[in-house]
């Protein structure tokens, strides 16, 4: 059977990350136009990394777009034409919509828009994804197989892709804000700061790992944790009134707000 080339063009952070999801480097060919990372990249990866982005768009059959949502315009100014109908799109961008996207690179045919987030890097990345109804149902399955060796996957629709940048795109700096902001807790307390960090990432760590794993709801897992009178009980009552949830919901909202000026 033919070998299916996987094209990236952008080899920053996320396309390394979906890049350790791909177990044959040899069908992988990378775009990047930063010679000091196009280096480092093909020596920790042993992966071919070229500066033309027409040379992955004339070798590949899949070709992954992950440049930055301000470089799409140039690159697709650039590659215009050049895509055969045969061959799939996978955007990465955030807020670049499939049908600004058609007619930006013109002749693909088949367009997948994902929404990924930094934990790829970790093999443990959340990553939703929305097809053209042209998207070749072959293709498709092999962007899910990667992203679903690079953590879990969710198809859906378009109209929700705001509202999933704000939530898991954007979510590991929120996690990690938390996180700092419990170490911090934690070295106010009189804790070394790297012994706070891990108890804090771990915790974090152990308790998405337990609520995955156990399917359990989030409401009785907190009741369960804090119990009346506990310690955990004392701190919650702490966070109630300073309207964590409401902070959370606009923080939320004011990201999936700039997802939308991103898409005009
Ligand atoms: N980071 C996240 O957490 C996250 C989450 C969800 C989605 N995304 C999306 O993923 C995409 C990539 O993000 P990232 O964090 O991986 O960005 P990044 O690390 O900055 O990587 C983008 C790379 O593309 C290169 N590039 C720019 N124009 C190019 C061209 N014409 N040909 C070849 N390479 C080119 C850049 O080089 P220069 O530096 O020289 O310009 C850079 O090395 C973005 O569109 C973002 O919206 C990111």
């Amino acid at each position: 059977m033919k070998k299916i080339k996987i094209g990236f063009i952008g080899a920053g952070k996320m396309a390394e990350g979906i890049l350790h999801a791909i177990s044959d480097k040899s069908a992988v060919i990378m775009a990047e136009s930063n010679p000091d990372r196009a280096k480092e990249m093909a020596s920790r990866h042993a992966v071919k990394v070229v500066s033309d982005a027409k040379e992955v768009v004339k070798a590949s059959d899949i070709v992954f777009l992950s440049v930055r949502p301000q470089d799409v315009d140039a690159v697709a100014a650039y590659l215009k034409g050049m895509f055969r109908p045969s061959q799939t799109l996978v955007s990465i961008v955030a807020g670049k919509k499939l049908a600004s996207l058609r007619k930006a690179f013109g002749s693909v045919a088949g367009l997948v828009r994902v929404m990924p987030n930094l934990a790829l890097r970790a093999n443990a990345g959340m990553c939703a994804i929305c097809a053209s109804p042209k998207a070749d149902e072959k293709a498709l399955a092999v962007v899910e197989k990667i992203l679903g060796a690079a953590g879990a996957t969710v198809m859906l629709k378009e109209k929700d892709f705001d509202a999933v940048t704000a939530l898991s795109g954007s979510g590991p700096a929120y996690f990690a804000y938390m996180a700092e902001a419990m170490a911090e807790g934690g070295r106010k307390l009189g804790l070394k700061a790297d012994v706070a960090k891990l108890l804090a990432l771990q915790t974090m760590y152990g308790t998405a790992k337990f609520l995955l794993e156990s399917q359990m709801s989030l409401g009785p897992f907190i009741a369960g944790v804090a119990t009346k009178g506990g310690t955990t009980a004392a701190g919650m009552e702490a966070l109630s009134p300073s309207s964590f949830k409401e902070i959370v919901a606009q923080t939320l909202a004011k990201a999936a707000g700039r997802s939308k000026e991103l898409a005009r």
